[in-house]
């Protein structure tokens, strides 16, 4: 199957659940108020005649992205599960689940932290966490792939 559709209508809010989507985990967080402002915090300033170009990065975000450019609503962060050091997968999904220091989530094999919008932010992960392709078919139902 190169696509799934994922019905969302019972994440609460401040809830994750896990799919697998050609065998690979995607997260699947309903984001708080709280945790989309943190994620918007430090964005990385852009160009505002280009906002896919990145002018400045005062939060000295490794791989810069604007939260804005890696969610389709808010309160929806899709991520493909799998940390992008050596392929771990990150603890986060559960809110017992150690998040790291931002809040996001934690790699348990090597301290990779990544923040609420998914961005590397500590530990030897290179890159954000990847967004894979989505829609939103429904308000409560996403395709992904
Ligand atoms: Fe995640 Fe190494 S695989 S920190």
């Amino acid at each position: 199957l190169s696509s799934i559709e994922v019905d969302i209508s019972g994440v609460q809010v401040g809830q994750a659940i896990t799919v697998k989507w050609r065998g690979k985990p995607v997260f699947i967080r309903h984001r708080t108020p709280e945790e989309i402002a943190a994620a918007k915090k430090d964005d990385p300033q852009v160009d505002p005649a280009n906002p896919k170009v990145i002018v400045a990065n005062p939060a000295g975000l490794r791989d810069p992205q604007t939260d804005a450019s890696r969610v389709q609503k808010p309160e929806w962060l899709i991520l493909v599960g799998v940390c992008t050091h050596l392929g771990c997968v990150p603890l986060g999904q559960k809110a017992s689940d150690p998040r790291g220091e931002y809040g996001g989530w934690y790699c348990p094999c090597h301290g990779s932290q990544y923040d609420t919008s998914g961005r590397i932010r500590k530990g030897p992960a290179p890159l954000d966490l990847e967004v894979p392709l989505y829609a939103f078919e429904t308000d409560t139902t996403v395709k992904i792939g």
